[in-house]
């Protein structure tokens, strides 16, 4: 809080103007280019959403940093440097502003606004909002999570025989095929897999207990910042794929509902292990 301005109630007015404006655009983009491969789609929505949650936070925030998906050059480096570069801030705002643009773009309902603030390289606010479905969840640290104004917790499944498990398909091939050497050890091993293609809600849906577990190799932190504090506050585990915790810079993710982690965790590692 400074001057009074809560920085929860910002975000939630940032993540759900945006999210109404982005959906009042579904199915009606005009422009839509390819950014880094084939698989990485831009459209005006995502430009025009990141700057209407810019404007926002920098009405009330002057001085904070903001590290935004469109604000940064494509490419797994540049978003790295952008990271380093400003991770160090007392402030910043790392936003996501369609998460999920591919689904947008096709017409299929499952994409997110997401928004977090870090301090000081942790993260104290995450908010994701799924405009279609009027969706809200909201984390800050220290106070729990909820989503419709309800708290959230975890799910209780503690074997991955029980659970239901999240990933996302990366662009680039390396990723991919991390990603399907995990799937391969994986899948037969749970109750099933699901793949929405947006990470923020995926965490999200982790934190509400909706899904046991998530893992996806090379995301970015305006994918997962939010996400990872909305688990955390509903008492589950976000570590690296490899068990270490949690931070702004990792991009290869596993979260969990915490009961069911350290097995999670063994069947990525013994997978990577292969490569
Ligand atoms: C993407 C989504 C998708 C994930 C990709 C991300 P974007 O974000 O989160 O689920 O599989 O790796 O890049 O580009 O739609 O914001
Ligand atoms: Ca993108
Ligand atoms: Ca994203
Ligand atoms: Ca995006």
């Amino acid at each position: 809080m400074i001057g009074g301005k809560s920085f929860t109630a910002v975000a939630i007015n940032c993540a759900a103007k945006a999210g109404e404006w982005i959906k009042t655009k579904l199915g009606k983009h005009t422009s839509l280019s390819l950014k880094y491969s084939a698989q990485d789609l831009v459209t005006e929505v995502d430009k025009g959403a990141e700057k209407m949650i810019r404007n926002l936070i920098m009405i009330q925030f002057p001085h904070h940093s903001i590290l935004g998906e469109e604000g940064v050059e494509p490419g797994p480096e540049a978003s790295t440097q952008a990271l380093q570069d400003m991770q160090d801030e007392e402030y910043l705002w790392i936003v996501d502003p369609v998460d999920g643009t591919t689904n947008f773009v096709h017409g299929f309902p499952f994409f997110s606004v997401s928004i977090a603030l870090a301090h000081k390289g942790e993260v104290i606010v995450g908010v994701v909002y799924d405009p279609m479905r009027d969706e809200l969840f909201v984390a800050e640290k220290g106070k729990g999570a909820y989503v419709h104004g309800q708290r959230m917790s975890v799910s209780e499944e503690g074997t991955l025989h029980e659970g239901l498990i999240a990933t996302g398909f990366p662009a680039s091939p390396e990723n991919a095929r991390l990603n399907m050497q995990s799937l391969q050890a994986i899948a037969p091993q749970v109750r099933n897999i699901r793949s929405g293609g947006s990470a923020a809600l995926h965490m999200a849906y982790v934190a509400a207990g909706r899904l046991s577990g998530f893992w996806e190799y090379g995301l970015n932190a305006w994918d997962i910042a939010a996400g990872s504090l909305l688990i955390k506050e509903s008492g589950g585990i976000v570590t690296d794929i490899a068990g270490e915790p949690y931070h702004l810079g990792v991009r290869h993710v596993a979260a969990s509902n915490g009961k069911l982690h350290d097995s999670f965790i063994s069947e990525l590692k013994k997978s990577a292990a292969h490569s």
